[in-house]
């Protein structure tokens, strides 16, 4: 099978009559974690939601797994939706379902499984981002963090060996969001997973990223992509050298 698992080619996005993005090229190939970088509010959010076919790109292709999901028909986009997994930047959780039912959902819209065997795989899940017993847990009785392990929860259900996670880690503290760079990297190494990610934390970039993509809101565009390493040593961008080596955590 080809190994590149995203591709964007000439790509511009945005809402409306306002572009936020322009001309993006990259490739995501399979096993990487990519990190997503960049000042808030310069449009890593509207990056991730347009690659998971949320919104149409103005201008430009998409491709996941060799397949154009700016072109596909409603059945076709639904195939390719159903063969990645995401967690939103707010965990986006249903309150009035508790977690085994929030994860259960997913697993009704997308699979034929019995009633009792998606119990049996949301517990799974649950089990898998430590959250053994708190099936029956309603969002609203769950802390910030938890919230987020249950959204991973969600994510993984289907099994998708492509995940799209935005801020995963913000909010959690030092340990749990440690815990889950293990996750990830784990989820890396168990099942090849290729994974997307947007944050902020210099030291999940550090532990997890094996590739950066550092976009820049004035110019609409990315202006470094590599490695953390190579963009450390490389990449001539002061605003960039300074995001990376923030507390000398790169050095
Ligand atoms: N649904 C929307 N409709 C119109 N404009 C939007 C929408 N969502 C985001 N924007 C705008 O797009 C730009 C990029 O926002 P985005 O949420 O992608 O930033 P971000 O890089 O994810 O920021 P943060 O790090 O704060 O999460 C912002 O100017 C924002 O106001
Ligand atoms: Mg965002």
């Amino acid at each position: 099978m080809n190994n590149e698992v995203v591709i964007a080619k000439d790509l511009t996005i945005g809402y409306q009559g306002t572009t936020v993005m322009e001309n993006l090229n990259f490739t995501i190939t399979k096993g990487e974690i990519c990190v997503i970088l960049g000042a808030s509010g310069c449009g890593k959010s509207t990056l991730l939601k347009h690659l998971i076919g949320l919104y149409p790109p103005i201008k430009g292709e998409i491709l996941i797994k060799g397949q154009s999901i700016v072109n596909a028909k409603n059945k076709e986009r639904q195939e390719i939706m159903k063969s990645f997994g995401v967690l939103y930047q707010s965990g986006a959780l249903f309150g009035s379902l508790n977690l085994e039912e929030n994860i259960c959902l997913c697993l009704e819209e997308h699979t034929q499984y019995s009633k009792d065997e998606m119990k049996d795989i949301a517990n799974e899940k649950l089990a898998l981002v430590d959250l053994a017993g708190f099936n029956k847990y309603y969002p609203a009785e769950i802390s910030g963090g938890m919230k987020k392990r249950a959204g991973l929860a969600r994510a993984l259900a289907l099994e998708p060996d492509l995940l799209f996670f935005d801020e995963p880690s913000a909010g959690l503290d030092p340990i749990s969001s440690a815990k889950l760079d293990r996750l990830l990297l784990k989820l890396k190494e168990d099942i090849h997973a290729t994974m997307v990610v947007v944050t902020h934390e210099l030291d999940s970039i550090n532990t997890i990223a094996s590739k950066v993509i550092f976009l820049d809101k004035e110019s609409k565009g990315i202006v470094a992509q590599g490695t953390p390493q190579e963009l450390k040593e490389s990449c001539n961008i002061d605003f960039v050298q300074r995001f990376l080596s923030r507390d000398g955590l790169l050095s």
